[in-house]
């Protein structure tokens, strides 16, 4: 999704705008610009593609030598990737620009605002909203006397949607207004110098203190001294908040991808979530919100997410039903924000999002929470919006995600749930409390447990070899190993660009079976012993028809193997816990098949990182 970056200081704006652009890189975009004051004046450089391109376009038109400036990653949402809808944009009538705008989010009102600025004389260089936005400032900025923040406050008020939103204007070479409603933006604060940013690795580089600005709230950066105002034009004080993990955290530290260094950080993820939770075979939540007799009442838990944070959630659904028999359901984010969904004062709403700021994810919480329910979020960026709106919040302490396609963090939310079900089953007298007391072992040991499943690293890049050729592949399992196979099959379509699927082993008989044929890949999950002979009756109706299989399980699996090319083995764990380990090869496998393929891993194409529009 776009990012934001803005600085104003001394001198020296551009390689610092530049490094925060990198590392905004993350997010997904598909071009890049910067607008800066220079010498000349105010300046716009901006292409499409990569970072890498904005760079050489910047040498070949001589540099930009600026100590402010705003710089901006796209991800296309109006119109394509394009030189013209790259942002910044330009407001002002032809020769005459007065500001530059860089806009995260989608305004919805941009036609109906772009046809009255057409009627007073406006000129449209792009198919962008934001450009309306830019035009819009530049519209109601009459005069010197008038101050840029106030502009934009009374230009956000006839905004209908979403921003988060970086200004500069002719008027102050050395001042950014920012302005953010339902988009995340960050001020970093430094000595004699200040930036924005859609988030904190952007601005770590230079500082660790940094403030969060709240929707409809504006503000005014200067070197010297941010104010933040309210949208009634009032000024508000700020906590000042402080990045709790350090640059290297952010760093590919001698790794060749940002994902296969996740995926190896598995275990300390999963550690730092579970442990702080676990005291003398007890559970406790507390401190986050969550009460042990809001568990207890809970009438039916909704869990909500997106994306792998959705199929973390459908595992945690069956984990929670099964060890504590109460009611849960896990809904796409996007589904239950619409489906007028019935949720009653007594439920329990879990949202889980590693960005915390995902779209359609805090749409669904604040319907929840506006019929009753207590929500709590699984989240890992600390003080994201999802956090902060949330009754109460339970980190994963997975640390910085820089790759695209998640895997610490999915692993750090299933260790979250698996203590959410332990605690829920436990306060309804669902296990004794020597139960509960081995279910915290257990998840004590589980990053020991996953440490030793990524043993199986070589093996995975091995399989890669043989596979990466295929076109099709489908991923079977039933119970907790279909909710794993859903997570598995996304990592590798949307690195590899291979089509998967995954599959409730018995369904698949029920039409898609037909388009399994000779050599066509399936890779089977079997990790609950009493489901094994099903699943081997089902890895027998697709060897029968020309499949290649490579099944997954349990280091203890007894049964029938011969049909199967391939065997991964795990070690043990209880049983209700393997989602945690099935995964770990599937997320080697789709890596290394990525890799085989040539394929960008931690930027897949038309991926965001952290999708802020709905
Ligand atoms: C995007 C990412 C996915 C992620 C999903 C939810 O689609 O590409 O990897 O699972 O958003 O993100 P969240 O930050 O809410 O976990």
């Amino acid at each position: 999704m776009c990012g934001i970056v803005g600085f104003t200081g001394r001198e020296g704006a551009l390689p610092i705008l530049i490094r925060g652009l990198y590392s905004l890189e993350y997010r997904g975009y598909d071009s890049a610009g910067i607008a800066a004051f220079t010498k000349e004046g105010l300046k716009v450089v901006k292409t499409c593609g990569r970072i890498k391109n904005l760079e050489d376009k910047i040498r070949e038109q001589g540099g930009l030598d600026c100590a402010c400036g705003i710089g901006h990653t796209r991800w296309a949402t109006h119109g394509g990737p394009s030189d013209s809808n790259s942002h910044p944009h330009l407001g002002g009538k032809d020769g005459h620009n007065s500001v530059a705008v860089v806009h995260n989010g989608i305004i919805e009102n941009y036609l109906e605002l772009r046809e009255r600025l057409e009627a007073h004389g406006y000129t449209f260089h792009s198919e962008t909203d934001t450009e309306t936005v830019a035009h819009l400032i530049d519209y109601l900025h009459t005069g010197e006397q008038q101050d840029l923040a106030m502009t934009v406050l009374k230009a956000v008020s006839r905004l209908r949607g979403s921003y988060a939103l970086g200004v500069v204007s002719l008027d102050r070479p050395d001042e950014i207004v920012a302005a953010r409603r339902d988009n995340p933006l960050v001020i970093g604060l430094g000595e004699g110098e200040n930036m924005i940013a859609s988030d904190v690795t952007a601005i770590i580089s230079r500082t660790k203190n940094y403030i969060i600005l709240d929707d409809n709230e504006v503000a005014i950066v200067r070197p010297d001294s941010v104010v933040v105002m309210n949208e009634f034009g009032d000024v508000v004080e700020k906590t000042v908040q402080t990045v709790t993990w350090d640059l290297s955290a952010a760093e590919k530290g001698g790794y060749e991808h940002f994902m296969i260094k996740e995926i190896m950080e598995q275990p300390k993820a999963v550690a730092d979530t579970v442990r702080p939770r676990i005291h003398d075979g007890q559970i406790a939540f507390e401190e986050n919100g969550l009460t042990d007799e809001r568990l207890r009442e809970a009438e039916h838990i909704h869990i909500i997410g997106c994306g792998s944070a959705l199929h973390a959630g459908i595992v945690g659904k069956t984990v929670i039903e099964q060890m504590a028999r109460v009611r849960c359901s896990a809904v796409v984010a996007s589904e239950f924000r619409y489906e007028n969904p019935i949720v009653g004062e007594k439920d329990l709403c879990i949202v889980i999002s590693q960005s915390g700021e995902t779209a359609d994810t805090l749409a669904a919480m604040r319907q929840a929470k506006a019929a009753g329910a207590f929500a709590i979020a699984i989240v890992n960026v600390v003080s994201s919006t999802i956090a902060r709106e949330a009754d109460g919040v339970l980190y994963t302490w997975a640390g910085p995600e820089i790759s695209v396609a998640t895997t610490k963090a999915y692993s750090a939310q299933l260790s979250a749930l698996y203590l959410i079900a332990a605690r829920i089953a436990r306060v309804r007298g669902c296990i004794s409390s020597e139960e509960e007391r081995a279910v915290c072992e257990e998840l004590h040991g589980l990053p020991d447990r996953i440490r030793e499943t990524l043993t199986c690293k070589e093996h995975m890049q091995y399989l890669a070899t043989l596979y990466a050729n295929r076109s099709h592949v489908f991923f079977l399992g039933r119970g907790l190993d279909y909710a794993a196979a859903l997570e598995a099959s996304l990592k590798l379509k949307e690195i590899s660009y291979i089509h998967s699927e995954a599959y409730a082993a018995g369904e698949l008989k029920h039409g898609t079976i037909s388009l399994i044929e000779e050599g066509t890949l399936v890779v089977a999950l079997a990790t609950q012993p009493a489901l094994y002979e099903k699943t081997v009756s089902n890895i027998r109706e697709v060897v029968a028809r020309g499949a290649s299989v490579i099944l997954v399980t349990n280091d203890d699996f007894d049964g029938d193997e011969s049909q199967c090319q391939q065997v991964v083995r795990l070690p043990k764990c209880m049983n209700r816990f393997s989602a945690s380990l099935s995964i770990i090869p599937l997320q080697l496998l789709a890596y290394y098949i990525a890799v085989q393929l040539g394929c960008d891993v931690d930027k897949p194409r038309n991926l965001a990182k952290s999708v802020t529009v709905e």
